[in-house]
């Protein structure tokens, strides 16, 4: 029953597979990026911290407490302490076994998939050691860099101009406005010379991805995990729709 809808580049949607694949493994463990890969996602966002010692882990939230059985600031521990956690559990008992992996075991078990590697990089100062760890693996045409923080996707632009970088904002925050706001772009330039933007995809509508289009971005919208808004990112024509199940959303674009 969704005759109704045009789809326009359905085929051309990135389909991303958020925190690895939330919705389906325990959110940034190997076990999530592997599911994420064996759906047959184009990309696997993840996101990076730095442990007390500076390795670069898969981690989301600042605090231990929500996916582990630690407790306390990610940042406040060493590699080799965060190892002894459980980071599976919490999701179901299958998942006894995964760990907190670092940034160079989600490097290494991307393989050689085609699929790429979104990093979102939640804190500052990571982003030389990220670079290194792109070009050991030998990933420079397979990532984008991701940021909240328009001064680390600035920061990662003088470093590597030439990997591309994704801007996520919340909405239809002050910050769009600013940055759909001709005038006001030519005074800040957007120096992070993003390729791509994430938006809530509640806050998207077709004036704001057209007038995105028009403007060179690709646009990516983030927290698409019930069927209702699948179906409406897919009928507007996004670039990119980051989700906890891209099962469903595969189902759902296999009806059409
Ligand atoms: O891009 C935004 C989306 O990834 C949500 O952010 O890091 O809270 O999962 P996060
Ligand atoms: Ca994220």
């Amino acid at each position: 029953g969704l005759a109704w809808l045009s789809l326009p580049a359905t085929a051309q949607t990135l389909v991303i597979g958020h925190r690895g694949v939330a919705g389906l493994a325990p959110e940034n463990t190997l076990s999530a990026v592997k599911k994420a890969l064996h759906l047959g996602v184009d990309a696997v966002e993840v996101d990076i911290r730095q442990s007390k010692d500076g390795a670069l882990v898969a981690f989301h939230d600042d605090k231990l407490e929500r996916t582990t059985n630690g407790q306390g600031d990610v940042s406040d521990f060493t590699l080799a302490q965060l190892n002894t956690l459980d980071a599976g559990s919490w999701f179901g008992p299958q998942y006894l076994d995964e760990w907190i992996p670092t940034l160079a075991e989600v490097m290494n078990a991307m393989g050689h998939s085609r699929a790429k590697l979104i990093i979102e990089l939640k804190v500052p100062g990571l982003e030389r050691d990220v670079l290194e760890h792109i070009r050991t693996y030998k990933l420079q045409k397979r990532v984008i860099i991701k940021s909240f923080d328009p001064a680390i996707l600035t920061r990662f632009a003088q470093l590597a101009p030439d990997i591309p970088r994704l801007y996520g904002f919340f909405g239809w925050s002050e910050r769009f406005n600013l940055l759909m706001d001709d005038e006001i772009r030519r005074l800040n330039p957007l120096d992070m010379d993003v390729s791509y933007l994430q938006v809530y995809h509640s806050f998207l509508t077709p004036a704001l991805l057209d007038e995105a289009h028009q403007r060179g971005f690709k646009v990516v919208a983030w927290g698409v995990h019930s069927r209702k808004a699948m179906e409406s990112m897919l009928g507007l024509g996004v670039d990119g729709i980051e989700t906890d199940y891209p099962d469903r959303l595969y189902s759902l674009m296999d009806e059409f």
